[in-house]
């Protein structure tokens, strides 16, 4: 127990490190948009056609600082461009789905978030533009009709091996580790993630299984149980309600930020 305790803090202490970007405060670059929404669903982050129908649509494909080897899959952040004729205050609020590694972009959006930063009637003169400087931050995703839910990938196998990908994760947070257990047992098997959204392992129990999720924002990190998620006949391509929402906000302790609400 001594040894998991001290695992843990350790854990935390390389994941508070790589988290000290300050995601939540603001940062100028610029946003290119695909004309295409094929391109995003391709995406890194695994959630194939999945991805089309979050948010509305309103999806981004983020350069690797903001992908950061998978673990930015699904995070939310607000976009406005700075052309003061042509782009709305408020801007566009968007979801990260894919990796675009463009070294002149932080973004690559999809049609439809790229004419949401417009101002109403400027939608066309700012896709002439093609790409544009902006300024965004990350905010939490919001997810108040939704658990968080876990859906089983196709190459999961009984009793061989497990895929899971993760949806709906609410709130400014990132997912830092998963483990499996038989429901209403303790002795719990880690994944890894394998890529992008993605976790797997080839050591799972049968039964019933719950999760427990290490959740961190900034420099804190806490557990969040899920305690009956995959029915003993689980089934692969199928989504099963996690029944937790994950909301925190970042607690990141960075100086000067602007905290103001963009509307
Ligand atoms: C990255 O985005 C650009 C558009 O800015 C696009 O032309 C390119 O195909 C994208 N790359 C990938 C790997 O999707
Ligand atoms: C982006 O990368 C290309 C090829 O690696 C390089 O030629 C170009 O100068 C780079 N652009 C910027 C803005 O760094
Ligand atoms: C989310 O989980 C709660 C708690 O278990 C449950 O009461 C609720 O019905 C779930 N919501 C949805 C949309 O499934």
């Amino acid at each position: 127990m001594a040894i998991y305790l001290l695992l843990l803090c350790f854990f935390f202490l390389v994941i508070s490190s790589s988290v000290l970007g300050c995601d939540r405060c603001v940062h100028q670059s610029k946003a290119a948009y695909f004309s295409s929404n094929a391109a995003l669903s391709s995406g890194a982050c695994g959630y194939k056609s999945l991805a089309l129908g979050f948010n509305g649509g309103y999806l981004a494909a983020g350069a690797s600082s903001l992908f950061r080897d998978g673990v930015g899959c699904g995070a939310c952040f607000q976009i406005r461009c700075k052309n003061q004729k042509i782009c709305s205050k408020a801007g566009t609020k968007v979801i990260l789905t894919d990796l675009n590694k463009s070294n002149e972009t932080d973004f690559v959006l999809s049609n439809k978030a790229f004419f949401g930063m417009a101002q109403k009637g400027m939608g066309q003169n700012m896709l002439k533009q093609g790409v544009v400087d902006v300024e965004y931050k990350r905010i939490p995703c919001d997810y108040k009709k939704q658990n968080l839910s876990v859906r089983v990938e196709e190459s999961s196998q009984k009793p061989h091996y497990l895929a899971i990908k993760f949806l709906y994760q609410g709130g400014q947070t990132d997912i830092a580790g998963v483990d499996v257990a038989q429901v209403g047992r303790s002795n719990y098997m880690y994944l890894t993630r394998n890529h992008g959204a993605i976790w797997d392992t080839s050591r799972f129990p049968m039964g019933p299984l719950q999760f427990r999720i290490v959740v961190t924002g900034g420099y804190d990190g806490k557990m969040v149980w899920a305690p009956n998620v995959l029915p003993a006949d689980w089934k692969t391509g199928v989504i099963y309600d996690a029944n937790v929402q994950i909301d925190d906000i970042a607690q990141e302790g960075c100086s000067s930020c602007d905290d103001q609400e963009w509307k």
